[in-house]
């Protein structure tokens, strides 16, 4: 497996969660690291946790003119993993449909600008991650057109491993994991909803954003890993 060591690794939302967890053990082994994310403060503490070797930069990845300015500054891309992502309920697709617009905006066109940029300036070595979630195996009550966004970057991935070779793309496909995000989609009762699902899980708990970390490093690092979805759910597919 090539080594991390003095690789520049982006992070499109790496200041929380799974992407900052990503940061920090990419960082761990040598790499150069940007992150991005929305949030000045996030963007602060995230600065605070990796360091001054770290670059943070605001930035919504559905943001095509400031996706392609960041990558523009940045002399070469080794991996980019992108881990953004918009869950909007759509229980049997009442809402207005611009409210939904978003989860694809972001998810979908965010990997996209993405992977449009920062594959311009990767070598042959290079590697793209996109991050789904396993409800696009399972889907997520009310949440169909989330769900669908994770399936099209499940797909997208796939084709880009042919069109962009031998730049390498693959996407994670995470169950439950323990970030700010869950605790926020959960409410109030969070701490009690993730002990139940935990226990249901073979694992019997769920998941660490270092965890995941470590599965997006074996995605960027394993030379011959490319096109495939990488579900890391504690087996909670196999238990309904
Ligand atoms: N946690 C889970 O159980 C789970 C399960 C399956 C899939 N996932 C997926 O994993 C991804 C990461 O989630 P997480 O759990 O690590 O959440 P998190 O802790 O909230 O982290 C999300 C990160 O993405 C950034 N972000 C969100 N929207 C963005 C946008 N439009 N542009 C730029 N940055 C953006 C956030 O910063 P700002 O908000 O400041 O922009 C933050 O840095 C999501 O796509 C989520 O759907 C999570």
């Amino acid at each position: 497996m090539v080594s991390l060591a003095h690789k520049t690794v982006v992070v499109l939302g790496g200041t929380s969660g799974i992407g900052l967890a990503t940061a920090k053990a990419a960082q761990a082994e040598g790499a150069r690291v940007i992150v991005t994310g929305r949030s000045r403060e996030r963007l602060a503490a995230a600065q605070t946790e990796l360091g001054g070797r770290a670059r943070t930069v605001a930035l919504d990845v559905a943001d095509e003119a400031g996706t392609r300015a960041l990558f523009q500054e940045i002399d070469r891309v080794d991996h980019v993993f992108i881990t953004a992502g918009n869950v909007a309920l759509d229980a049997r697709l009442a809402p207005d449909s611009a409210a939904l617009r978003p989860a694809m905006d972001v998810r979908f066109w965010g990997a996209f600008n993405a992977a449009k940029y920062g594959a311009a300036k990767m070598n042959e070595g290079g590697s793209i991650t996109f991050m789904s979630g396993t409800t696009a195996r399972r889907p997520l009550r009310g949440a169909a057109v989330s769900t669908a966004s994770c399936g099209a970057v499940e797909a997208f991935a796939r084709a880009l491993a042919i069109d962009l070779a031998p730049i390498r793309v693959n996407t994670l496909q995470p169950g439950y994991v323990d970030t700010p995000m869950l605790d926020e989609l959960l409410g109030e009762a969070h701490a009690a909803i993730k002990t139940e699902a935990g226990a249901r899980l073979p694992v019997r708990r769920i998941g660490r954003p270092e965890e995941l970390a470590d599965a997006v490093l074996f995605l960027m690092k394993n030379g011959y890993v490319n096109g495939i979805t990488l579900t890391v759910d504690g087996g909670g597919l196999l238990v309904g």
